[in-house]
């Protein structure tokens, strides 16, 4: 019997997306619960949820630094979702500078919310996850884990961190019926790199060359992260683990000459 895919293909599963205030968590929580999935969000949220969410989203505010907070807000979204099937590991923080500009302050800091973030939401959720007859969990990595990017030490350096515990996740829980990926995402078109650029020198610069980066000539969306977090969240990606799904226009993959040539 094939599995059931289409638009609300995500039907009768529970999910939680951190970092789902903003950005590529938020279009995810949109997405999943368009697609049928009864969905919290947990974030920070000193900025509260958008008022247009779809009525159904709960909000659960914690931040991933403070395991007791993540504890406490998984397991009240569990009670109020009636368990918990599928996991988006998505909030974190970037950094820049190469090896020598960040404080170890600040590497400690990078390292707990973008490693240690995932690692207190996943323990937290894994009870529940155990209990799911579909359960899935995706993490937001990075093209900075797989490229080498200038002026991103610390940053990459968790992202690649993430990588490997995806990997290794897989693993462990794959005879638990938990199936655990990564989705990879190039320069993405969120709130940001928005601020990211509002603090460049020249914002209109910095976003061509952002965009010159990425082979097909643009930024990533947020809605295309989402569609790539719930395919592999979904039951039609049953047999798919421990992978990492570039969505990156193109960017790790591909070497193009310059567009003069062919
Ligand atoms: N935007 C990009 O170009 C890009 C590219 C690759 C990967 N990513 C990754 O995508 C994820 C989402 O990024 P985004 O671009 O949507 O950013 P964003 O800033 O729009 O959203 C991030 C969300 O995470 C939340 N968050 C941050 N720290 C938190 C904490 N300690 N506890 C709880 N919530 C916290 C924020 O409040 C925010 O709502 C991040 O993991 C980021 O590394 C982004």
């Amino acid at each position: 019997m094939s599995e059931p895919t289409g638009p609300r293909e995500l039907t009768g599963l529970r999910a939680l997306v951190t970092g789902g205030a903003s950005g590529i968590g938020l279009a995810t929580a949109r997405l999943l619960a368009e697609r049928g999935a009864a969905v919290a969000v947990l974030d920070r949220g000193t900025g509260g949820l958008p008022d247009d969410l779809p009525k159904e989203l709960l909000g659960f505010t914690a931040d991933v630094t403070d395991d007791a907070a993540v504890r406490a807000a998984v397991t009240a979204a569990a009670e109020a979702l009636g368990g918990l099937d599928l996991l988006v590991n998505n909030a974190g923080i970037g950094a820049a500078g190469t090896v020598e500009d960040n404080p170890d302050e600040q590497w400690h800091q990078v390292l707990d919310v973008n490693v240690l973030g995932i690692v207190r939401t996943s323990r937290a959720a894994l009870p529940y996850l155990r209990a799911s007859a579909h359960a899935a969990v995706v993490n937001t990595c990075s093209i900075a884990a797989t490229a080498g990017l200038p002026q991103r030490a610390l940053y990459s350096a968790s992202k690649g961190a993430v990588l490997s515990l995806t990997l290794a996740m897989a693993a462990d829980h794959i005879r638990e019926g938990i199936r655990v990926n990564c989705v990879n995402p190039g320069t993405a078109d969120t709130p940001w790199i928005s601020r990211l650029l509002d603090s460049a020198d020249d914002p209109a610069a910095e976003r061509a060359a952002l965009m010159a980066r990425q082979p097909h000539g643009r930024l990533v969306s947020a809605e295309e992260v989402a569609a790539a977090i719930a395919y592999l969240l979904s039951p039609a990606a049953g047999s798919v683990t421990g992978t990492a799904l570039a969505v990156d226009g193109g960017m790790q993959g591909l070497r193009l000459r310059p567009p003069s040539g062919n």
